[in-house]
Order: C-alpha cells, then structure tokens, then sequence
C-alpha cells in the first residue's frame, strides 16, 4: 500500500499551453488534435514534411531549426537548411533503389548529419532505425540482422564494429566523414550528398505506414524492434505542445540520443513538428558543459533524465559558479523515478520545478505526466495525459482501487502506440494480455487524487541510468568468455544511476577467481555488446540458484544482494 502525500508544489497556470488539465481531459477528442496537420483531409502524411518542409511551405524557412555544437563544431540550420539536406539524403538512398518499407539504419553519435540522414530517411518513407553509438560488435548485428536492413549510415570510427560480410540483406553502407580514401563498396556520404538533387517529393503515406524501429530489452530473449508508425506524430506533436508546454519562439533542449527513444520521440519529432529550435550537443556529459550549453543557446525548455539530474545535484551548487541558467522556464525528466530530493533541489537551485514524466519505447510518446500548470507532488510521475485512460490492474485484469500496488495499465490504444514487435507477434501480444489493456511492465499505485506513483519493474529488466538492460542479454555475453560456467545478472541500487548491473558468476574447472578475472570479464561485455550492458560488480559463486528446469532465480540473486529472504524456493533445485 502507498503513503499519503502532503508535500505539494503549486502549479502555473499563467504558464502553461494547456491551463486547465480537468477541462482538456473533459473536452479531449484525439480528432482536434489531427485537424492541426496538413493530411487531416487527405489521409496521406510523411512526418519528415510535418517536422521540416511545412514550416519552409508556410512561410518559417528562415527559422532556426537546429542549433549544433561538440567540442569541435558549432552549427546552425534553418529550416530551409533541413529540407534541403533531408531531400539531398532521401534522393541518395532512392539513387540505391531504396524506398517505401526498407530498413534504413544509423549507427553514429549526434551529429548534424545523423539528424539530416534520419529526415531523409523518413522523406522516402523508409524506416529509420537509430542506433547508440556505444553499441559494439554482438549489439550492432543483432539489429541490423533482426530488422533486415538495407543500408547503414555510419561513421569510420564505428564501421569495424559492423560485421557487413555476415549480414548479407544489408547492401549500403554509407560513410559519414570519411574522407577521399574509402574502402571499395562503401559510398561516401559526403560525395553523394554533393552529387544527389537539392528538390524531392517526399512519398506520401498512409497513418499505419513505418516511421521508426527502436530496439528495446525485455527479461528474457534478444532486443526486440518495437515498430513505431506515421499515426504516432499526433502525440508527438499534442504532447510538446502540453507537456513540454513549447512555443515558436523557444530554444529547447533534449539531452537524449536518438539512439533511444527519447532521442527521437523528444529530441527529433515532437520539437520540430511544434516547430522550435532544437539544442543538438555532441559529446558526453560534464556538469559545466551541460550548463555552458543552456546558458550560451538560452535554452529555455530543457528535458533530461533523473541520473543527470542527480550527477548535476552532486557536482554541488560551486558548478553553478558563473553560469546563468535564468533563461530556462520549463524543465522535464524521464526514463527512470526521480527523487523527491531531487525535484526539490531544483526548485532550490534552478528555480524550476522539475516536471517527471512517464511513457515507454513501447509507448511511443509521453504518458503520464506533470503539467506545467497542475500541482506537483515530488516522487509522482503525474497524471494520464488528455485522451488517456491509465489504471492499476491486478494480474487478473480488474481495476484496482487507489493505494493498491499492480500493474500499471493504459486502455488501449493511443496513436504513438507500438504497432508491432519486429518478428515477433507472440512477444507483442504479451503486452495486452488483458483484452483491451497494455501492460507496462512496472508497478505502481494512485493515489486519491489521480496521481500515479512508480514502485518497480514486475521483470527482472534493469535501468541503469535511464537505460534499460535486459538481463539475459548480459548473461548470455557472459558465458561466452571461456572463464564463465553460469551466470546471474540483476540490477542493484544505486544513489547516482538508480541501478547497476551485478552479475553473479559461476566458473569453469581450471580459474581461479581472481580481481583481474572480474575486470578481464567485465571488459569482455563491454567489447561485445556496450559499455552501458558492462556489470559493474562480479561476484563469483560456487553455484547459483536454479530452479530444476535449469532456469537461474534472479529474485533469489537480488534477495542475496539485499539481505532480503529468498521468498518462495519451492522451485529451486536442491
Ligand atoms: O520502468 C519504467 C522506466 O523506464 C521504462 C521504460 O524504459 P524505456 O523503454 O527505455 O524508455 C525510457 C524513456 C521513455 C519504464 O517501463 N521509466 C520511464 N519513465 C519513468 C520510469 N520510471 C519511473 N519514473 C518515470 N518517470
């Protein structure tokens, strides 16, 4: 059961896109939401002239667009500057015969070109399937071999990490930045961007057509493509106006990778589609960087994630020192729960309060969520958006009343819903078990006032940073190497990253469990699939619990890890 809140920050009503929530859920109808877009009377979209091409169409070409900076560059685009380079990539891929339905994968960090590639991508009604740039060998093919992609824009830095000979549908490889000496059979994005037509007619599509692929973790199996459609611009676009409440004339900035769907969703849809200008910084997080970035661009709406949140509160109020950040007005957070503590540091600190919103890869767009002008209550995700119906269902699907901990479940369906899981129709059907529901996967209760609160994940799936791991990924990399008998792997609770990956090892006959073996083995994930999937903690262990059909129990790996009792061990082995 829950606790009753009375910590309570007070809404804004003056500043809000959307100043009554009870009225606009009353009112709500998905319809006038579409009216907005220029298809509402024909039923044929592309969501890379919604985002671009329409607000050069209707007269905002000169706008800036993208604002672009790493420690190398600095770069602004107009509007006009992304139709351009957008129709220039879109005709380089028809050039290949590429087209309406392909898979057309990035593999490259944020940059420009990433950003023009992806538009020209969805230009020609290809599906565009981002990917992060810290993935390595074993991460990269699974995806491209599940989703059976055509091509792959990349960079030189990341290209032996694609094993092109072993995924033989992937026919183009396009290299961003590399120069004049390319290997034979690998086009040069820049070569082809000069040579390819500045004008395209983009292929118009219907609402159910591909848009993007973005390859999630579960508890069990390989990263599942979780298939996104045209239809989902209708939240892109509702949710930046409501949630993260832009204007025209506001700099926004979304700290996520494209490689996630946040990256996407947040950091590419929903602020070009209300037709701001995006904040693009490349390279990692550092507390001054982050500041320098919202104080030079006059960031003004800013929307990060719960571990940067935490990083900044623990690099303490002297990084503040010099740096202005007056110009922000609305701050968001997602991906992980985020802290009463910290929602009241920045409201000490920044002077904003820090807006939690909940929604999922599977989701496609914000769900739940705080609203500049609804009150807030620190450590609640906030309430169902407008046209959005959440509820806590127990396992056997009935609505459970407030305070009661289960499933949280949103009535289906909604138009950035998943439309399908790539390859796999069993793993979607899972999510609505519960006819006419989906099922998140996260537990959680509501209280008496409609807000909900975030308890746990019901699986074993791990968020790390925000990032989201599945443990069977992980163990099944680690009993690769040849020191590994078995492994166990689950998140363990962390102040700065909310969970770390521990993993649980049993060795093969002939190692000894030595500190060099832990770091040899950590080592060995991080080569083959991510940093990010790497354990943090080894513990190596004569035996781990298995139940006799040869399954390894997390749960009793996590009870040991609390100090916690093992629960129910009827299924256990011996
Ligand atoms: O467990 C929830 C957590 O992140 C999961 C979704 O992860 P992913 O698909 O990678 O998408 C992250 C960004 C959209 C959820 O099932 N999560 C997301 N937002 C919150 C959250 N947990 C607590 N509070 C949140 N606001």
């Amino acid at each position: 059961m829950g606790q009753v809140h009375s910590e309570i920050i007070p809404g804004r009503v003056e500043q809000s896109n959307m100043p009554d929530y009870a009225r606009a859920r009353a009112d709500f109808e998905w319809e006038d939401i579409e009216r907005h877009f220029s298809w509402y009377e024909t039923g044929k979209v592309n969501m890379a002239y919604e985002a671009v091409d329409r607000h050069v169409q209707e007269g905002r070409g000169t706008q800036t667009a993208l604002l672009y900076s790493d420690a190398l560059r600095q770069e602004s685009y107009t509007f006009a500057d992304l139709q351009e380079r957008s129709n220039r990539f879109g005709n380089v891929l028809r050039k290949y015969g590429i087209g309406k339905g392909d898979r057309v994968f990035i593999f490259m960090p944020r940059q420009p070109e990433l950003y023009f590639s992806l538009l020209g991508i969805l230009k020609i009604g290809a599906i565009a399937g981002p990917m992060f740039e810290a993935f390595m060998e074993t991460a990269v093919k699974d995806r491209l071999e599940d989703s059976g992609a055509v091509a792959l824009i990349t960079t030189p830095a990341l290209l032996h990490r694609v094993k092109k000979e072993e995924l033989p549908e992937l026919r183009h490889i396009i290299l961003v930045g590399g120069g004049s000496d390319i290997e034979p059979g690998i086009l040069s994005y820049e070569e082809e961007m000069d040579a390819a037509a500045p004008e395209l007619t983009p292929e118009w599509l219907g609402l159910d057509d591909g848009l993007i692929m973005h390859y999630t973790s579960g508890s069990t199996g390989k990263p599942k493509g979780v298939y996104h459609v045209q239809r989902a611009m209708i939240q892109h676009y509702y949710t930046g106006k409501v949630v993260l409440d832009l204007r025209s004339d506001d700099i926004y900035w979304c700290t996520a990778d494209p490689g996630w769907v946040t990256g996407t969703s947040y950091g590419i849809f929903a602020p070009w589609l209300n037709g701001v200008t995006n904040v693009i910084r490349g390279g990692r997080f550092s507390p001054q960087d982050w500041y320098q970035t919202i104080e030079k661009n006059q960031v003004t709406v800013w929307y990060s994630a719960p571990t940067a949140f935490r990083m900044l509160m623990g690099a303490g109020e002297g990084s503040l020192q010099g740096v202005d950040l007056s110009s922000l007005r609305h701050v968001l957070s997602v991906g992980e729960p985020l802290n009463p503590e910290v929602v009241r540091w920045g409201e000490k600190i920044y002077h904003q309060r820090i807006h939690d919103t909940w929604w999922m890869t599977e989701t496609g767009a914000q769900l739940i969520c705080n609203y500049p002008s609804m009150d807030i209550k620190p450590g609640s995700m906030g309430k169902p958006l407008p046209g959005i119906e959440a509820a806590i269902l127990d396992d056997k699907g009935q609505v459970l009343p407030p305070y009661a901990m289960g499933n949280l479940a949103i009535k289906t369906a909604w138009p950035s819903m998943m439309s399908s899981i790539w390859n796999n129709q069993a793993k979607y059907e899972e999510y609505f078990r519960i006819p006419g529901w989906y099922i998140s996967g996260d537990s959680a209760y509501m209280d008496e006032d409609g807000y909900f609160w975030f308890q746990g994940r019901i699986d074993d799936v791990i968020n790390s940073s925000g990032e989201r791991i599945g443990p069977f990924e992980v163990e099944s990399k680690l009993v690769e190497h040849p020191a590994v008998a078995e492994a166990g792997v689950i998140g363990k609770p962390d102040v700065t990253r909310g969970e770390i990956i521990k993993a649980f090892i049993s060795l093969r006959e002939g190692y000894e469990p030595t500190a060099a073996l832990k770091e040899e083995i950590a080592a060995f994930v991080k080569a083959g699939l991510s940093a990010h999937a790497a354990p943090r903690e080894i513990e190596f262990k004569d035996k781990l619990p298995k139940t006799r059909s040869g399954k390894i129990m997390r749960r009793v790996l996590k009870a040991w890890e609390l100090h916690l009792p093992a629960g129910d061990l009827s299924t256990i082995e011996d």
